[in-house]
């Protein structure tokens, strides 16, 4: 079969509308304190700069899980009760740690796999599938382009056969505490029982280590931050002048995350014309981009069993920085 008649993506226009951007800008840059949502880092630019960022040597989200997959996919592998015959993922970007569990599966019996990838960015998920679809002549690929919400709604209705879902790369950080365990109960909805979540989740460790993942010493996380602004001001005709803010990266060690903000240099006015509105700033005022957070074991444990899985297992990268945690559902 040609690559393409092994692909279909599926675009869901509700999900990242021009409509609902203008909204939460509209609401975020009116609330106190001003706070812009994450998902709307992750425009065409958005999403090349956060490959690069995964590049990076403060990063070590990337690298440390790429490491514990490559030494322990067939360990993962065997730690599940069925062999899955769709592998799903959730905000899959390039896709490029997910290789070495299609392969072990490829491998496995299973050549005729379904790789069901979910990303909000369509250039991101074409760009993936194309390089996995190539690579694996007999893997089939049914993407879509859409938030997770709507994926899950999708997914209770059409799934068929036993399946994998697998969230890396600390996506699940994003949330906050009781959004993750929405986010669990969701997945749990559209699983049966015995069925495994694949949960990628970065370790709490010392302030250093974490700032400086987030404030990287070239400024690609510091350009990944301010293209937001970058965003606004070609979607919404605004004139954000992006160097008169600045990125700030702090570890919160209270609440367990790092958090980014965009601070105002200076004392300023932005206008929006899209929304026909102009935003003040004063001096040194943020507005708060992401929440990145960092979790222990025993949260990670809590964290499943409250909402309907058991943490069965967990691999370490060799400096414990990550963990990759196979979640049964129960
Ligand atoms: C996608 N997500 C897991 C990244 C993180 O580490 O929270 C997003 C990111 N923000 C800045 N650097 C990376």
């Amino acid at each position: 079969m040609t690559s393409s008649a092994r692909l279909r993506i599926h675009r869901s226009e509700a999900s990242d509308s021009a409509q609902t951007f203008s909204a939460d800008v509209q609401r975020g840059l009116s609330s106190r304190p001003k706070s812009l949502p994450p998902k709307y880092f992750y425009d065409a630019l958005g999403s090349q700069l956060f490959e690069a960022i995964c590049l990076l040597p403060e990063y070590y989200l990337t690298r440390a899980e790429d490491e514990i997959l490559a030494t322990h996919a067939e360990a993962i592998i065997d730690s599940l009760k069925v062999t899955p015959e769709t592998v799903l993922e959730f905000g899959s970007g390039s896709a490029t740690k997910t290789r070495w569990l299609i392969e072990v599966l490829l491998e496995r019996g299973r050549p005729d796999l379904r790789y069901v990838p979910v990303d909000i960015s369509t250039a991101a998920l074409e760009r993936s599938a194309r390089q996995l679809l190539g690579k694996y002549p007999t893997l089939r690929i049914e993407a879509y382009a859409s938030d997770y919400e709507t994926a899950l709604a999708r997914l209770r209705t059409a799934r068929n056969g036993s399946m994998l879902t697998l969230f890396l790369g600390s996506n699940i950080g994003n949330f906050d505490r009781d959004e993750a365990g929405r986010f669990l109960r969701a997945v749990r909805r559209a699983l049966r029982r015995d069925d495994a979540l694949l949960v990628g989740i970065d370790l709490k460790k010392g302030r250093e280590l974490l700032e400086a993942a987030y404030d990287d010493a070239l400024g690609v996380t510091a350009a990944f931050n301010l293209n937001l602004l970058a965003r606004i001001n070609r979607e919404l005709d605004a004139d954000f002048d992006p160097r008169a803010f600045r990125h700030v990266a702090i570890y919160n060690e209270a609440l367990g995350r790092v958090e980014l903000y965009l601070e105002s240099a200076r004392t300023q006015r932005v206008r929006i014309a899209a929304l026909a509105i102009e935003v003040p700033f004063e001096r040194g005022e943020r507005i708060h981009t992401e929440n990145s957070y960092k979790y222990d074991l025993d949260e990670i444990s809590e964290l499943a069993r409250q909402n309907g899985f058991e943490r069965k297992s967990t691999w370490f990268d060799r400096q414990r920085l990550f963990s990759s945690n196979l979640l049964l559902a129960i």
